[in-house]
């Protein structure tokens, strides 16, 4: 689908879409239209629901005396159309509604005189983020089943300067196709050194990439990551990526973000049972995600200095896999009692996150991971876990997740949850037993967190959506792509 920006005339073929505010208002060119259709598209809202409300839309098909396909009405609410999120939103709703009527050119006339350069990119951007289809594998699909929608245009007094606020936008609506596309990937055809290969691609967006294979990390010591990968042909990595993009920065120390990267994860020794084992292609979404916010924060040369970490192992059962029982000793120098092979995401991070903090000394570090089933039973798929031991940082978090419709919701941390986890025959276990799975995974996380601000993002509920969303179709989200850009963006880009 192409997205273009035009200057005011409408065009006589295909769809055009315009807005209506609440209590049925047509907004200008809406009335225009109407009046031409000789009160066509009155008639047609009084003979539904249609009241112009935010996220409403109207078909009226073969309008009289008009010679376009269709005239999509859609709502805007109160005037102005409410937040950014509000309008990407809209663009998502108008592209679905588009390509299930079998439209193939539409015009979207908007309207509004304040702010309108953004409220374009930002229609714009939703429009893209909603367009997007992991389709490469289906050889055989009907054409009737594609997305018939090809061109979007978005009509402004000013395409100029919509196109400008737009470059932005795109960048990262590009990086969150690539985080898509690496999640949905199956795990024969994305494992730790592909998916490294797949963040070496980001060199030529001027990322320094560096790959550690298990040699390198032998000898420095992550023997809680290679414990995971011990049971599986497919060698481990540890990928980490640098994007420096203000080098005159007053603080030095950049800001970091660590994902997991377990491309499958069949449980190893504490197997998994079969049903559903398919969804651990997408046990690496934390890793894919970081990969895809550093080619977003790239892509628009945000002034930041960023590292990016992804820990990507393979978790398999086999005669070299970890057993059950089995003590590490992790990076950090604690040991860890491995009581359950499928708790395997936390010993990946542990290792990263202390080899995070020791060699950058960020300012803070956020990780991300589908870390616990438990999150998903506490906050189904609406919100993702927020786990932090610093109140700024936390806020900034949910805040930034408002803005962009990506919510977190926080939970605790606390000295009872954290002896859960005290082990008989280590430091640590890597299990707390039935209660509070998710707290007490984090509670692990925290044990490998040196006296630096940290979050920890539980993503598990809300990596993989069962349902399209406005800006988000169903299947991979990159959930916390667009959150922690916007993040970056609201804070900490200088000059
Ligand atoms: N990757 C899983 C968590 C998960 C489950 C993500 C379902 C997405 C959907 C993680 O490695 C895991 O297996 N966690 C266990 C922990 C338990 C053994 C303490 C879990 O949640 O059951
Ligand atoms: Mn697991
Ligand atoms: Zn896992």
């Amino acid at each position: 689908m192409k997205i273009s920006f035009a200057g005011p005339r409408l065009p006589h073929a295909g769809t055009v879409a315009v807005s209506v505010a609440d209590e049925r208002k047509l907004l200008a060119t809406a009335a225009r239209l109407d009046e031409e259709s000789g009160g066509n598209l009155t008639r047609a809202m009084a003979a539904s629901k249609f009241k112009g409300r935010g996220e409403e839309v109207l078909a009226v098909l073969a309008p009289a005396r008009l010679e376009v396909n269709r005239v999509l009405l859609y709502g805007i609410g109160k005037e102005g159309g409410g937040e950014r999120v509000a309008w990407q939103n809209r663009g998502g709703h108008i592209v679905a509604q588009l390509n299930s009527a079998g439209e193939k050119t539409a015009a979207v006339a908007l309207d509004q005189r304040d702010n309108e350069a953004q409220i374009a990119a930002d229609l714009a951007y939703g429009a893209r983020l909603r367009a997007y289809r992991f389709d490469k594998y289906r050889t055989k699909e009907k054409p009737e089943n594609k997305p018939t929608l090809e061109e979007l245009t978005i009509v402004v007094e000013d395409p100029a300067a919509a196109k400008r606020a737009f470059q932005p936008l795109e960048k990262v609506a590009e990086a969150v196709y690539f985080t898509r596309d690496l999640v949905s990937e199956p795990a024969n055809v994305i494992y730790p050194e592909t998916l490294a290969e797949q963040a070496r691609s980001l060199e030529k967006l001027g990322v320094e990439v560096e790959v550690l294979d298990e040699k390198q990390m032998k000898k420095l010591g992550m023997n809680a990551l290679l414990g995971v990968a011990q049971g599986s042909e497919r060698p481990p990595r540890l990928v980490i990526m640098q994007w420096k993009g203000n080098p005159k920065a007053r603080n030095p120390a950049p800001i970091a973000f660590i994902g997991k990267g377990v491309t499958f994860d069949t449980g190893g020794i504490s197997i998994k049972p079969a049903g559903g084992m398919e969804d651990m292609k997408w046990d690496m979404a934390g890793a894919g995600v970081v990969i895809g916010l550093m080619r977003a924060l790239a892509g628009r040369k945000a002034k930041v200095n960023v590292v990016g970490i992804g820990g990507l192992v393979e978790n398999m059962p086999s005669g070299t896999a970890q057993r059950p029982g089995d003590i590490v000793t992790s990076l950090s120098g604690q040991t860890i009692e491995v009581l359950n092979t499928d708790a395997e995401g936390r010993l990946v991070l542990a290792d990263a996150l202390w080899y995070c903090q020791q060699r950058f000394k960020p300012q803070f570090m956020v990780n991300l991971a589908t870390l616990t089933g438990a999150i998903i039973v506490s906050l189904g798929n609406e919100h993702a876990g927020l786990f932090s031991n610093n109140e700024e940082l936390a806020e900034r978090l949910i805040a930034s997740g408002k803005r962009v419709g990506e919510k977190l919701w926080r939970m605790p941390l606390a000295e009872g949850y954290d002896k859960m986890i005290d082990s008989d025959a280590a430091d640590v276990k890597n299990i707390g037993g039935r209660e509070a799975g998710s707290i007490t995974a984090a509670q692990f996380l925290q044990r490998f967190v040196n006296n630096v601000p940290w979050a920890h993002l539980d993503i598990a509920g809300t990596t993989w959506s069962k349902k399209d969303a406005p800006t988000v179709p169903k299947g991979a989200t990159a959930f916390g792509l667009r959150l922690l850009d916007q993040l970056v963006a609201e804070h900490y880009e200088e000059g």
